[in-house]
């Protein structure tokens, strides 16, 4: 399973980066403002930091509009992946855009059917916000489930499940248990997967007894 991390934060991702545990960035409206920086310019430097896909997503609603901003975001770098809204004209420009060869991400999926239209435009990454349903009382890991199984169905439809909106490490285990191809993390999720209380107190444990010893090793 590939770990992309949900943030615009640029400290944040080059201390994740030197985990070697990220395969990519995912960014959105929302998180580009928190970062309070220019999308172009955080973009950038995303992409120096990380060498895997870095989803930027337009603000435009209108094919026309997303197509002016998505020209303005793939020539950032090569590894920027187009995120998309999933509207009929977020798939239309998303067609057009896997045809030139950009890499896409549909974004905001809240159903199978979605994904599978989404599929069908070929998207590169389909993202289904498993949190945000969770919320409204649906189960997202569902969502999850029929989105892969229905991909499994069509060996031609080459769509990755990125697995969004995700909240704690559980999501990533019943993602993971499921076969999801991606899921994106906001990076105290990505640090919570190291944890746990026996990893502690046997460590301590462990370095007692090794003072003990009076040895070093190197
Ligand atoms: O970027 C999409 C997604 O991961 C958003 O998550 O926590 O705002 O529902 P959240």
């Amino acid at each position: 399973m590939k770990f992309f991390v949900d943030t615009a934060d640029t400290a944040e991702i080059k201390a994740l980066a030197a985990s070697g545990l990220l395969d990519g960035v995912t960014t959105n409206p929302s998180l580009i403002a928190k970062s309070g920086r220019k999308i172009t310019e955080v973009i950038a430097e995303i992409c120096g930091i990380v060498e895997g896909p870095v989803s930027a997503e337009v603000a435009g609603t209108e094919y026309d509009q997303i197509m002016r901003e998505a020209a303005v975001l793939r020539a950032i770098a090569p590894n920027v992946c187009v995120k998309l809204p999933l509207t009929p004209d977020g798939l239309r420009a998303c067609k057009t855009l896997t045809g030139e060869g950009t890499q896409t991400n549909v974004t905001l999926c809240f159903s199978a059917a979605q994904a599978l239209i989404a599929a069908k435009a070929g998207a590169t990454f389909i993202s289904p916000f498993v949190g945000r349903l969770d919320d409204i009382g649906q189960d997202g890991m569902e969502l999850i489930a029929d989105i892969v199984e229905i991909y499994d169905n069509y060996p031609a439809l080459t769509t990755e499940v990125l697995v969004a909106s995700v909240r704690n490490p559980i999501h990533v285990i019943a993602a993971a248990k499921i076969g999801a191809h991606v899921a994106t993390l906001p990076p105290a999720v990505l640090r919570m997967l190291y944890h746990h209380p026996l990893t502690d107190k046997g460590l301590a444990a462990f370095l007692k007894d090794w003072a003990g010893t009076g040895q070093t090793i190197a």
